[in-house]
């Protein structure tokens, strides 16, 4: 886990900054704020010297933001959430001219989601204070891949040889990337299915094994890791020919595909979910004994309220 100690990450941006011995234990923290919750009902240790934690949302958002927000309400801190419809942002204010603004209303922590931005790709790490990347353009989703990372963990007690099948738009998803690199240093064999235009490039992910068709994968993963058509970043463009049918016939989970998967094989979504497009409808995914998909959301709570605790008690003891 990101150490409290003073010098060290009070950030997050990029997962790729985590050694694998904080993700460790970074874990085993979200372990005990588990155990905390259950015999408490939050997050907090003793008496909490409240801080201010700002959302900049420049991207819809449900479960991140939402779950940054109880996270941070359970460890005893403030949330301002900035409204993007009723922001300066319709007046035509930049993202960079918008996080600047808002940092300097000296909050103790920003939490920032865009859309594709070399300015606040630049901007963020130079801020000073603690910033979560709440997911950046394809890039980057710390947290989503950290909090997938701790459900498999907690699934199989060992991510390291296990195999996780990423299904769907791979080319468009910050998810995708984040995991990729996540899953892929805790020893995970990683493997792709989607269709040709959807498959990021060989160069870009090397070592991923790559399956032709979705039918030829149903047997090989612990983990069947859906993904949603990321339309808001085709640019309008129609990336793939044919309808959302014939994408469900060729890529979905069908109920066909529900029955072919192994009995212990996971099944994972980071949401939000089209069904009739990636799976088949809410009903069978729901009741399906393998769902992990709401279990994915609570551990993002977990996780992110351990990321938030260690980042403030770090700036903390650093100023
Ligand atoms: N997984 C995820 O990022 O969901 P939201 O877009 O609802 O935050």
């Amino acid at each position: 886990m990101p150490s409290s100690a003073p010098g060290r990450q009070t950030s997050l941006l990029d997962t790729r900054a985590l050694p694998i011995d904080e993700i460790s234990a970074l874990f085993n923290r979200a372990d005990e704020f588990k155990t905390r919750f259950a015999e408490r009902g939050d997050f907090r240790d003793g008496v909490t010297q409240p801080k201010v934690v700002c959302c900049l949302f420049f991207e819809p958002s449900t479960r991140t933001r939402m779950s940054f927000q109880t996270a941070a309400y359970r460890l005893g801190h403030q949330v301002l959430t900035m409204e993007l419809s009723s922001s300066s942002l319709v007046k035509g204010e930049t993202y960079t001219d918008t996080v600047l603004n808002i940092a300097a209303m000296f909050p103790d922590l920003l939490i920032v989601r865009y859309a594709n931005s070399p300015e606040l790709d630049k901007l963020l790490p130079e801020l000073d204070m603690p910033v979560i990347n709440a997911g950046s353009g394809v890039d980057h989703h710390p947290t989503q891949a950290l909090l997938d990372a701790y459900t498999i963990r907690n699934e199989f007690g060992v991510i390291s040889g296990k195999r996780i099948l990423i299904v769907g738009d791979i080319a468009h998803s910050r998810v995708a990337r984040s995991n990729f690199d996540v899953l892929g240093r805790l020893g995970a064999e990683i493997a792709i299915a989607g269709p040709q235009e959807f498959l990021p490039s060989e160069k870009e992910f090397s070592q991923v094994k790559r399956f032709e068709s979705l039918d030829e994968a149903l047997d090989w993963p612990d983990v069947f890791m859906g993904l949603r058509v990321q339309k808001e970043r085709h640019g309008g463009a129609q990336v793939v020919s044919g309808s959302a049918e014939e994408y469900h016939r060729d890529f979905g989970l069908t109920s066909r595909r529900l029955k072919k998967l192994k009995p212990h094989t996971i099944i994972m979504h980071p949401g939000p979910i089209n069904y009739g497009v990636e799976f088949s409808n809410p009903q069978e995914i729901l009741e399906d004994r393998r769902n992990r998909i709401l279990q994915q959301v609570s551990n993002g709570v977990l996780i992110r309220a351990v990321l938030l605790d260690s980042f403030l008690a770090a700036a903390s003891e650093n100023d």
